[in-house]
């Protein structure tokens, strides 16, 4: 794996068959945007359009979260004139939909923990933003609540982490979304300081 380019890694996920979910998936959600971003977001799982489109976060925590990208003047778009500083890319701890968007079991966490390690290896994002509890487990191997651990910058492999609340619960807790801006903005600042050093 550690030695995968894009194209291979890509390919090796849509083979994949190391866990049970390859039987229940449509098709596997590798992620998406420039190849050339320097924030990269991570997400959960793919849910039911995910699995349908192949692309993570289209649906409507996707559609929340392009929003709050935008307001940000960020894009997800994998073309178009944007600076790399300007463009997010966005994976996932699974790249299958678990069956009726059930939690991730530990066993599927594991077996596809290894394309997230070296998506992370291949872009060398400037800051991560790990949406919802399970990016934050896979990258800072904590269980402690998401409102314990924003507010402050984690690290992965040395690269800034920002923690924040995954879009689909600001969905079901819009009072919430004022701190999800709060992180993105703090994510903002972690990130021009970092690239003024
Ligand atoms: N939720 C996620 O965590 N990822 C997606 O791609 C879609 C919904």
């Amino acid at each position: 794996m550690s030695t995968l380019g894009w194209p291979a890694l890509r390919q090796a996920v849509a083979d994949c068959r190391a866990c049970g979910l390859c039987q229940s998936r449509k098709q596997t959600v590798f992620g998406s945007g420039h190849l050339q971003a320097q924030w990269l977001l991570v997400g959960e799982a793919p849910g039911e359009q995910e699995d349908e489109q192949g692309q993570p976060f289209v649906g409507a925590a996707g559609q929340l979260l392009d929003r709050m990208l935008a307001a940000l003047g960020l894009t997800r778009a994998e073309d178009g004139p944007q600076p790399p500083e300007q463009r997010v890319y966005i994976a996932n701890t699974l790249k299958c939909r678990p069956p009726r968007n059930r939690n991730p079991s530990a066993e599927e966490l594991a077996s596809c923990e290894p394309f997230l390690v070296r998506q992370v290896e291949l872009l060398k994002p400037r800051l991560i933003l790990a949406l919802g509890r399970y990016a934050v487990n896979a990258l800072l191997r904590s269980d402690e609540p998401i409102g314990k651990l924003r507010g402050r910058v984690h690290r992965y492999e040395g690269v800034p982490v920002i923690v924040s609340y995954h879009p689909a619960y600001l969905l079901r807790s819009p009072h919430e979304k004022a701190k999800a801006w709060e992180d993105l903005c703090l994510a903002a600042s972690v990130y021009e300081a970092d690239a003024g050093r």
